[in-house]
C-alpha cells in the first residue's frame, strides 16, 4: 500500500509536432546500425523510418501535492531536459523543442540540465535558442553532468544572460495570487556537489518541496529529506532500446534499473523524463524524445 500523499495519473498523447526525418539523421542511423551489426536494417531506409525515434512525444501527467497553495492548483509545468546541443542535435532541432514547449502554453518551464555534450562552442547558441521559451512565471534550471564537465560557470552565465535562473543548491520563490510556491534545484549528483538541505532551506514546512535534479540517482536522498516531487532526466530513457538487446544507457551505466517515468519512495515522487537529445551515437531507437507536461493539483 502506498503511503504517499502524492497521487498521479498519466496519459500520453502523441501531440508532438511531427519532425522531419532528415537525410543526415538517416545516414547517421544507417552508419550506427551497421556499427551495431544490424546490416539488414542498414539495407533500407524504410527500416530507419520504422524504428528510429525522431518525433518528440508530449506526455501529460497530473501530480497531486498535499499542501499545494490554492492559487497554484492547476499550475502547468513544462519539463525540458538533456537537450544536448551538439553535432548530433542541431540548432534547428533545439529551436523546434522550444517551439513545442511554447505550444503547451506553460505557467512554468523547468530545465534539468545537459544543454550541451562536450564542446563549449554550443553553449552560446543553445542559450540563444532557449531565450525564446515562453512561460508565465519564469524559466528555472539546474546543471547536468555534461554542463559541469564542460564549464559550469559558462553554462550558468549563458543561461542567466537569457533570463533563465540557474538553481545551484538554491531555490526560487514563485508568487501568485497572494501566495507562494518554491522550486528548489540541486547541482548534479555525481559531478557537482548536490545539497538538498541547502536547496530547500527556504521552503516553509507547510509548503510542498519541489526539486529539480539532473540525475535520478538522488532519489534516496530526496526521500530522506521529505521532498514531495522531483523532476529528473539524465537517462535518455535508454536512448536505444532494440528488442532483446540491452539499452544503450543500461550498458553505459550498469545497475540502473529505472530509465523513465514515475518512481516513488515513501512520500517522494520522481518523474524521470526520456529527455530530448542524443549522446554517444546520433540516434534514438524505439525511444522517442519526450517533453513531459505536469499539472499540479491540490
Ligand atoms: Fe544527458
Amino acid at each position: 500500500m502506498l503511503e504517499s500523499p502524492l497521487i498521479f495519473e498519466s496519459w500520453n498523447s502523441r501531440k508532438g509536432k511531427s519532425m522531419e526525418l532528415g537525410s543526415v539523421s538517416r545516414r547517421r542511423f544507417l552508419e550506427t546500425a551497421s556499427l551495431f551489426g544490424l546490416s539488414s536494417l542498414s539495407a533500407g531506409s524504410s527500416a530507419y523510418q520504422l524504428i528510429a525515434s525522431e518525433e518528440i512525444e508530449v506526455t501529460h501527467h497530473t501530480v497531486r501535492l498535499k499542501n499545494l497553495p490554492q492559487p497554484f492548483d492547476g499550475l502547468k509545468l513544462v519539463h525540458l531536459t538533456d537537450i544536448h546541443h551538439s553535432k548530433f542535435v542541431s540548432f534547428n532541432d533545439v529551436f523546434r523543442m522550444v517551439g513545442l514547449s511554447n505550444q503547451q502554453d506553460p505557467d512554468l518551464v523547468l530545465l534539468t540540465g545537459d544543454y550541451i555534450t562536450w564542446s563549449k562552442k554550443f553553449i552560446g547558441p543553445v542559450a540563444e535558442a532557449l531565450r525564446s521559451l515562453k512561460s508565465r512565471l519564469g524559466v528555472y534550471a539546474v546543471l547536468g553532468n555534461h554542463d559541469i564537465r564542460v564549464s559550469a560557470d559558462q553554462v550558468t552565465q549563458a543561461l542567466k544572460k537569457v533570463q533563465i535562473e540557474v538553481l545551484r543548491n538554491a531555490s526560487a520563490r514563485i508568487d501568485l495570487g497572494g501566495d507562494s510556491l518554491w522550486i528548489g534545484g540541486v547541482d548534479e549528483y555525481i559531478y557537482g556537489q548536490s545539497d538538498i538541505p541547502e536547496a530547500t532551506k527556504d521552503v516553509p514546512r507547510s509548503q510542498p518541496k519541489i526539486l529539480l535534479a539532473h540525475n535520478p540517482e538522488i532519489m534516496d536522498e530526496a526521500a530522506g529529506h521529505q521532498v514531495d516531487f522531483v523532476l529528473a532526466g539524465h537517462t535518455h530513457g535508454g536512448q536505444i532500446k532494440i528488442p532483446y538487446m540491452r539499452s544503450l544507457n543500461v550498458v553505459t551505466q550498469p545497475g540502473r534499473k529505472i530509465l523513465e517515468g514515475f518512481v516513488r519512495r515513501g512520500k517522494t515522487q520522481m518523474y524521470i523524463s526520456r529527455g530530448l537529445g542524443k549522446v554517444v551515437v546520433p540516434v534514438r531507437i524505439f525511444c522517442p524524445p519526450e517533453i513531459p507536461v505536469f499539472y499540479l493539483r491540490a
